[in-house]
Formats: structure tokens, C-alpha cells, sequence
């Protein structure tokens, strides 16, 4: 189903809360220098995602705060319409949080590599790029359209990606998300000498 056939096509009003689980444990209270230790490292695989579409077997962690909250329940719905199965690691009500406590558990199982992609809705995306892209390993671009989604895998190898749940409506941002999770990092080009110069960042501190 293309987004725009979608019944979240236009932007509207919040989804009721999700009767939904918490995240994975762990908590919230450990900070990136854990990424090695705990249960992080531990393998992921829903049982039913053996029989899909490879590429919709990539392994997505969702995350919001109270303001993004309803648009993280509406793309998560239209993303299992699509065949992903996004892992919700919470916000599950609009009382409010720190968008930063998510954004860190959310980016601790990327980085760790347990999860692929990480995508974070807050109120403008903002908020969540700039914790995410405190942790070593990734990268977080906050996109309002599918150009820059598609851009920030293809040039940046971006494996998080941000949304605004006040900026963009449920069909767009499924749009958005969907060229994010459909698009490969361009291997062996220019761009990837300069994802490389990114990482060693990371790698030194600086
Ligand atoms: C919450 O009001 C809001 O500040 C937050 O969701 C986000 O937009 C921050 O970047």
C-alpha cells in the first residue's frame, strides 16, 4: 500500500495509546559506556519475520517522547502494514519524558548493533538526533521528507533516523521512514572515505 492510499494519510489528531509492552529492559539509567556490557549484544529475531521479504526482516527500534508519541503508534502501524516489525521501546502514553532517556536506550541497541536502525520521534526530531549522535557509532539524521531519509543512507550511512511528530503528519513520515529502511549506503564511493573520517571520530573521542 502506497502512503498515500494510507488512512493516515492526512495529518491529524493523536492514535489512542498502545496497550503495548515496554522496551526491552535494561532500563534507562545506564549511559553509552555500557554498549559492551548487559544484554545488549544478545541476538533479535522475531519468529515470524522468517518467512518475509529479506528486506523487511531489518531489525527496527522505535522510540518516542510524550510529543511524538502519537505519530511513533500511527507509523508503527503503517510500518507492520508494510511487513516491518518495529520493536517499540516506549514512550506509551502522552504523560510526559525526557526525550533524551529514550533517544539513549534506543541508540545503545543500535550502536550495539542488536538493532539496524533506530527510529525517534520527538517533537521536532531535533531533541533525539542530537542525543542519538552522542553515542559512538551513530548516526542520527533528523529528515522532514523522504529526500534527505534517502540521502542520509546513501551518502551518510545513517543508521538512525529522527522524526518531528509536530512537523509531519503519519503519511509523510512513512514515507520518510520507508526511504530510510529501503535505501543502501553507497559502499566503495566517495562517500564512503568520509563516513570513515565520521567513524574514527568516534573511535578517538574528538
Ligand atoms: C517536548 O516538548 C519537545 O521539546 C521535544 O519533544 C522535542 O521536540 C525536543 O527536541
Amino acid at each position: 500500500m502506497h502512503a498515500s492510499q494510507n488512512k493516515y494519510s492526512c495529518v491529524g489528531p493523536g492514535h489512542p495509546p498502545s496497550s503495548q509492552e515496554g522496551g526491552l529492559g535494561g532500563g534507562r539509567t545506564g549511559g553509552f559506556t555500557s554498549l559492551s556490557r548487559g544484554g545488549y549484544n544478545m541476538p533479535w529475531e522475531e519468529p515470524e519475520m522468517t518467512a518475509q521479504d529479506p528486506g523487511k526482516r531489518i531489525t527496527i527500534a522505535l522510540g518516542s517522547d510524550h510529543a511524538g508519541f502519537p505519530l511513533k503508534e500511527q507509523l508503527k502501524e503503517l510500518l507492520e502494514a508494510e511487513g516491518y516489525h518495529p520493536r517499540d521501546f516506549g514512550t506509551f502514553s502522552l504523560e510526559p519524558v525526557d526525550y533524551p532517556d529514550i533517544a539513549r536506550e534506543v541508540a545503545e541497541v543500535v550502536a550495539s548493533g542488536r538493532f539496524e536502525r533506530g527510529i525517534l520521534i520527538c517533537g521536532t526530531g531535533i531533541g533525539m538526533a542530537i542525543t542519538a549522535n552522542k553515542a559512538p557509532g551513530i548516526r542520527a539524521a533528523a529528515c522532514s521528507e523522504p529526500y534527505s531519509a534517502r540521502m542520509a543512507r546513501a551518502h551518510n550511512n545513517a543508521n538512525m533516523l529522527c522524526v518531528g511528530g509536530r512537523v509531519v503528519g503519519p503519511g509523510l513520515a512513512l514515507d520518510i521512514a520507508k526511504a530510510f529502511l529501503e535505501t543502501e549506503f553507497e559502499f566503495g564511493s566517495r562517500h564512503e572515505r568520509r563516513v570513515d573520517k565520521i567513524n574514527a571520530m568516534d573511535k578517538k573521542g574528538t
